[in-house]
């Protein structure tokens, strides 16, 4: 949410900020601006996306080497161009961007204000700009002013700063907001992640909470706000360039679709340990003990994540037999929820940055419980903060709806549940059997990948419609609540999700011959039940669209459209029956006209509560 960029070395900053922002557009795309900080400051803003920027900058022709860019989505103000950031100082001096919300703003705006401070804007990142210089007038010194500034505010912040009285500085601090630095060769950088600055370095020190890093052109130092010099590890990026470009496909949201069959695959490669039936999860082992012994899970998430956690839950209770327990993370910290040192609470999260997830799970460690994240982004908070965990591997997602993330979430929670599962009450043989099915599934979404034609016609024809709904029970109700979820997303169409029995209790009062309904309908022991569930819906005139097994021969009387899925083991379904759901929704949107990529009103990465 919100995407920071800083400059300072030898090139054109201009350039490298309009690259990185661009980059970082899937984190909020409202308004976007760069300011210049060489000999005199120059500052160009614009509401909109970065392409409205790139438009301004060129007319305005802004040269410099030190620079900071961002591109925001709004908390506190309107997304207009007085809005957006770089904020500045009443004498232009100093300019900050920032990604975060600040607390205690209104109480600091009162006391600026009545030294004379004005405000131009709405933000609180305009207050912490002018509280800054409060400082800065009397040390002189930009990295103290932010310092001393930085110790007296509340709540979350990754910033970026520059003043034209120091040319040869670049400063940058972060609480709960994530920031980092790259280190290259006479040039040094800022980023909200490291996709901004990729092309530069490969080179990159994840700041800690309440860490500043002062950089010039030749060198960095970093130290808390409390003035300690601190020891900066310098990370390598795994991932390539190619990896943040659409490689082919319109939309990101179609290539990390199409990604599936490998990404699936990539986190259960070195892990699973098919010929024994059972898992290896080398991240996890300074917890194995204590996961062993878990008298209950509670999952925590937020969005998609939560969705995967919900499936989560069916499949440890049918493994392990362990109680798990399943927690939007917003309502988990607020609740005062009964934790003990016996239970494991593992946090699910594509981005590690969400705000609430990460303080659900600093909750849950207060409370003496065992913290593990189900995490895709190497390095985030959430990683940093739980006390173990398993990366995704799926490589960056950038499409605003989350696609490859869930379903290397689902991979991810299939490997614990098959571990606690072999350490409780699953013999060997079934072990091997769940593993020789996780093997196969990747080819299987590719078998679902090579029908998307038909999904989109499917979609062509329902694209009009104004309401959807998803039907699924078992491990197919968070399915449909996920396919529902990814249709509001991006087409904007009301879609709901129901457990398919529980329709009859007020969805059914929606359904006429104008309403869709996704009804997934796999073979499994339930099958007969939800037949009737759609019978329910035909007798309303309903429209069926069916997501059903392979060789089903029965489900076509009762439906419009069949899509069909290989079969697989039920408790892996949801990996398969997702897919054509994914499609359905980017067709759907592509066919409205929507901008899939970057939906209104949302972002990758929410990193305020
Ligand atoms: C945002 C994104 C969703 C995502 C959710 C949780 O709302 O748009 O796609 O599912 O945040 O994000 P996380 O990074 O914690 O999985």
């Amino acid at each position: 949410m919100c995407g920071i960029v800083g400059y300072i070395g030898s090139k054109n900053a201009t350039s490298v900020i309009l690259t990185g922002l661009k980059r970082l557009e899937y984190r909020g795309y409202d308004s976007a601006g760069i300011a210049l900080a060489n000999g005199s400051l120059t500052v160009c803003k614009k509401a909109g996306k970065v392409v409205e920027l790139e438009k301004a900058v060129k007319a305005a022709q802004l040269r410099g080497t030190l620079g900071i860019g961002h591109t925001r989505w709004a908390t506190h103000g309107a997304p207009n161009d007085v809005n957006a950031h770089p904020h500045t100082d009443m004498e232009n001096t100093i300019a900050l961007v920032h990604n975060g919300i600040i607390e205690n703003y209104a109480a600091i705006k009162q006391r600026l204000q009545k030294q004379g401070y004005v405000f131009r804007s709405e933000t609180d990142t305009e207050v912490l700009t002018m509280f800054i210089h409060s400082f800065y007038t009397k040390t002189k010194n930009l990295e103290e002013a932010v310092r001393l500034a930085l110790c007296e505010v509340e709540g979350a912040f990754g910033i970026a700063v520059v003043s034209t009285l120091e040319p040869n500085v670049l400063i940058g601090a972060r609480r709960g907001s994530p920031l980092l630095v790259g280190v290259g060769e006479g040039e040094n950088f800022l980023a909200s992640d490291a996709s901004a600055i990729l092309q530069h370095t490969r080179n990159v020190i994840y700041l800690q909470d309440d860490e500043m890093a002062i950089l010039t052109k030749d060198g960095y130092t970093t130290k808390t706000i409390d003035n300690e010099t601190t020891d900066s590890i310098i990370h390598e990026v795994e991932f390539d360039l190619e990896s943040i470009e659409k490689g082919g496909f319109d939309h990101f949201m179609l290539k990390e679709i199409h990604e599936q069959p490998r990404t699936f695959k990539d986190c259960f490669r070195g892990r699973l340990l098919a010929s024994e039936g059972t898992v290896r999860l080398g991240g996890l082992n300074p917890v194995l003990d204590k996961l062993r012994r878990a008298q209950r899970i509670i999952f925590t998430a937020c969005g998609t994540s939560w969705h995967s956690a919900l499936v989560g839950e069916y499949i440890i209770e049918q493994l392990a037999g362990i109680p798990v327990e399943v927690e939007y993370a917003s309502e988990f910290r607020y609740r005062n929820p009964v934790i003990t040192p016996d239970d494991v609470v593992i946090a699910i999260s594509q981005s590690g940055e969400t705000a609430d997830t990460l303080a659900a799970i600093k909750e849950a460690k207060l409370k003496g419980a065992t913290a593990i994240g189900l995490v895709n982004v190497v390095g985030s908070s959430i990683a940093r903060e739980t006390d173990a965990g398993i990366y995704l591997h799926a490589g960056p997602e950038i499409g605003v709806a989350s696609t490859k993330a869930f379903t290397s979430q689902l991979a991810a929670i299939m490997l614990v549940a098959l571990y606690l599962g072999r350490t409780r009450r699953l013999s060997q043989r079934d072990g091997m059997e769940i593993a020789q099915a996780i093997e196969r599934v990747p080819e299987q979404i590719q078998a679902i990948l090579d029908h998307s034609s038909q999904i989109q016609s499917i979609a062509k024809k329902y694209a009009k419609a104004q309401n959807f709904l998803y039907l699924g029970r078992g491990y197919h109700f968070p399915v449909a609540l996920e396919g529902a979820l990814k249709l509001k997303e991006i087409s904007y169409i009301h879609a709901e999700g129901y457990p398919a029995a529980e329709m009859k209790h007020g969805p059914i009062a929606l359904i006429d011959e104008n309403m869709p309904v996704v009804c997934i309908a796999t073979q499994d022991e339930i099958y007969d039940k939800v037949l009737s569930n759609i019978q329910e819906v035909r007798a309303r005139n309903g429209k069926i669209i069916a997501i059903a097994t392979e060789g089903d021969t029965r489900i076509a009387e009762f439906a419009e459209h069949v899509i069909t899925i290989p079969n697989t083991l039920p408790m892996l379904t949801p990996v398969l029956s997702v897919i054509p759901l994914q499609l359905l929704a980017y067709y759907v949107a592509v066919e409205r006209g929507c901008n899939v990529d970057m939906p209104r009103n949302l972002a990758k990465s929410v990193t305020v509560e």
